[in-house]
């Protein structure tokens, strides 16, 4: 089926904008860096990643009749926030696990940022002390097996949407959305900067833009940097999504290994725990460009980009497109990292 054969259920504005990144481009000096900004991608609970791939799963969910959806995440979970904003959007009730995905010893972690809009939202909102994980877990099956005995109807999303088998498509549509905005802006994306944890972003961009590369013959890069810290796992499921999406758009061809690339070495202690670089980046980010990024996700990719570009990773002449994901909610339970 072709992409756009999908039903997409609107939760954006629209494309989400892009803009030049004219000083860090400067500070760097190794090619034009641009920012496409999901953080501001919604009108609902301040958006995010998750929003554009719900808009794929969304008509799934109308279809089933359910009543309720299902998911999990962190304690700081954006993912979570997003899926009680949109059941709020839609009517329907969200039952949200936030396990103990991050030892972060900060009294107010489950009780600020997007847990708290998580409750102002109307979702009933589950503590658990289990630790990181981006696979299925039994205390998302418990829910669901929990609300179906109360003779609810659950609809039930995995961590970050990504196994769900419609997780892919929103960021494989990205993908023709960027292709689009680089028409208007005079402009050719030859790398993409993403960051990676429970994989679909990258994945549906890695599907994306191979479609994309069949249909024009021209090749860019996708770098995923992780911050998971087990990327083993993140790898996995990168490739495993980015393989079934590709078979949901028809690609017509294996995806090659080379088109799955996962960077480490910015990722920090753990999940959630942010390092030197991490912190640096996101200063160096909010002084030079006014750009607000988070210490689980956000400031590493940038991290990431950062020594990428004085590594020579991208040439004088490149522009280079860092995928701004959300996530800033989560700076609120980070407070003693900028006392
Ligand atoms: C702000 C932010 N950036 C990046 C990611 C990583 O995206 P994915 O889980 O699709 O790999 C997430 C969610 O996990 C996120 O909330």
């Amino acid at each position: 089926m072709a992409l756009s054969d999908y039903e997409r259920y609107p939760l954006t504005f629209g494309p989400s904008p892009v803009h030049q990144l004219q000083r860090l481009s400067d500070h760097l000096g190794a090619g034009k860096i641009w920012a496409k900004r999901e953080d501001v991608n919604s009108g609902l609970a301040f958006g995010g990643n998750k929003t554009r791939k719900m808009e794929y799963i969304v008509p799934d969910i109308l279809a089933s009749g359910a009543d309720t959806l299902v998911s999990i995440g962190g304690y700081q979970s954006n993912h979570t926030r997003q899926v009680a904003a949109i059941a709020a959007h839609l009517g329907l009730q969200a039952r949200l696990v936030q396990e103990r995905w991050v030892d972060w010893d900060d009294p107010v972690n489950d009780k600020v940022g997007n847990i708290e809009l998580s409750r102002i939202l109307g979702a009933d909102v589950r503590l658990d002390p289990a630790g990181f994980d981006i696979g299925i877990r039994s205390s998302w099956e418990n829910a669901i097996a929990e609300l179906e005995a109360d003779g609810r109807k659950p609809y039930a999303i995995p961590a970050g949407a990504s196994e769900h088998p419609l997780g892919g498509l929103g960021f494989a549509n990205w993908a023709f959305e960027v292709a689009e905005q680089e028409k208007e802006l005079g402009v050719f994306f030859d790398t993409i900067v993403v960051c990676t944890v429970t994989g679909s972003t990258h994945a549906g961009m890695i599907a994306g833009f191979a479609l994309l590369e069949e249909q024009t013959g021209v090749k860019r890069k996708v770098i995923g940097i992780d911050a998971s810290a087990t990327v083993e796992k993140t790898r996995d499921q990168v490739g495993r999504i980015a393989r079934h999406t590709a078979g949901l758009i028809d690609l017509g061809r294996e995806l090659r290994d080379d088109e799955i690339d996962i960077r480490t070495g910015w990722e920090g202690p753990a999940y959630g725990i942010p390092d030197d670089s991490t912190i640096a980046a996101i200063r160096t980010t909010a002084e030079l460009e006014g750009v607000i990024l988070d210490p689980v996700y956000e400031g590493k990719s940038m991290a990431g980009l950062i020594d990428l570009a004085e590594a020579g990773e991208f040439a004088k002449d490149s522009n280079v497109l860092y995928a701004h994901l959300g996530g800033q909610l989560a700076l609120n339970a980070y407070s003693s990292i900028f006392d």
